[in-house]
């Protein structure tokens, strides 16, 4: 039986071009508007996808009584305005990483998040790609045992992004904006991180870029159960070739076994309770779902992974995960990371709660 067709406006369409295809691709949505500021964006899309219902206005789309959900993929300084006007408009939201950029903000939209009703869901587009959803059955399934430590890393040459207006404002950090995936990694295998150190520094070409925050960053964390983690993002120079090192990571070990799961390369690895070492490639087929456009900059598959899941879990009535208050819970652990490079200490998460008035009950930590 299919079911109710839910009615999808997008907004920001930069990457939001993901998630026109993911829509457009997908027997639950039906999209009904797009937009942008930016009218020769909403011009390339409409032509790109020949659909024509675009906007520059986002009041246009939060007055459409029409649309049940809005995609927020707007730069990261203006999430939160963005997902608090869907929700006070009776829409629910799907937001793309980092969730919002300062934790200042998250009391109100937990509020509005509650007085409305309406579900906010974190397009964690991560976890929906295929090593990443195949490491976690596996873990779930108990083929590796408990887990000991697990370490990633997002690592990638985005000079390109230093010529994005917006990256070279005070309000963008890499840490929130690349760092939001393998520290959700991490999170998602070892809740309850409680306290954490690092450094970062602003690279020679980051430098000369004009950047204002670090580019290059190395952590390590401590849960509240003894257990520790580690994760490092490095953004403004070459990396290696992929076959060798790919540019997102995550490494389980556990007490039978150990995985990785490598991101763009499709790749996945394991060595079993049994002892059985496996190393798993996906098809064209596959391959062909994740990247449907030209090259490797955009990609959909996940996108379209999230975007149906988050459709089943408002038509059956469960939680999609990441949900609002673990999107925050993972802001409080960026911003006690951005605490600990302004300060070289280590950073409790409590502490950081406690200075933004933030009840670790309202949250998922
Ligand atoms: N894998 C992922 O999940 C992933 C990958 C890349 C980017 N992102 C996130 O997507 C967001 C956008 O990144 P991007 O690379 O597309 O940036 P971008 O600057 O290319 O695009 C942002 C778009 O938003 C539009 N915009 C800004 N303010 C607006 C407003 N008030 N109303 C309407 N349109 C507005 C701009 O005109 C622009 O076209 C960021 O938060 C980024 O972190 C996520």
């Amino acid at each position: 039986m299919r079911k109710y067709m839910l009615k999808l406006g997008i907004l920001g369409l930069g990457e939001g071009r993901s998630t026109i295809s993911a829509a457009l691709s997908s027997e639950k949505w039906e999209l009904k508007t797009i937009c942008d500021m930016n009218e020769d964006m909403c011009k390339q899309r409409a032509k790109e996808f020949d659909f024509q219902n675009y906007t520059t206005k986002y009041q246009d789309m939060l007055d459409d009584q029409e649309i049940d959900v809005i995609a927020i993929y707007t730069p990261d300084h203006l999430h939160a305005e963005h997902i608090k006007q869907a929700m006070l408009h009776g829409k629910h939201v799907v937001c793309t990483k980092p969730f919002i950029d300062d934790l200042a903000k998250a009391n109100e939209l937990l509020e509005v998040a509650e007085k409305t009703g309406k579900k906010a869901f974190v397009g964690q587009s991560s976890r929906f790609f295929e090593p990443a959803k195949r490491q976690r059955k596996d873990f779930e399934a108990g083929l590796i045992g408990e887990l000991i430590t697990v370490e990633s890393h997002y690592h990638a040459d985005h000079r390109w992004f230093l010529k994005k207006g917006w990256s070279l404002l005070n309000s963008f950090k890499w840490l929130y904006g690349g760092l939001s995936h393998p520290v959700d990694f991490i999170r998602w295998y070892l809740p309850n991180v409680e306290e954490v150190m690092g450094y970062g520094m602003i690279s020679s070409n980051g430098v000369t870029a004009g950047l204002k925050n670090e580019d290059t960053m190395h952590f390590i964390f401590k849960a509240s159960d003894g257990r520790i983690a580690r994760v490092s993002g490095a953004y403004t120079g070459p990396t290696q070739p992929a076959s060798r090192d790919s540019g997102m990571t995550v490494i389980l070990r556990c007490t039978e076994g150990a995985s990785q799961a490598d991101y763009h390369e499709l790749r996945y690895s394991v060595t079993d309770k049994t002892g059985e070492e496996k190393i798993v490639r996906w098809g064209d087929d596959t391959m062909k779902h994740y990247f449907r456009f030209e090259g490797q900059s955009h990609h959909a598959g996940e996108y379209q992974n999230y975007l149906d899941y988050f459709a089943d879990s408002l038509n059956e009535g469960f939680t999609a995960y990441p949900d609002i208050k673990e999107g925050i819970g993972t802001i409080a652990l960026l911003q006690a990371m951005d605490r600990t490079l302004q300060t070289g200490m280590p950073v409790k998460v409590k502490d950081i709660l406690k200075e933004f008035n933030i009840s670790p009950e309202s949250i998922s930590l």
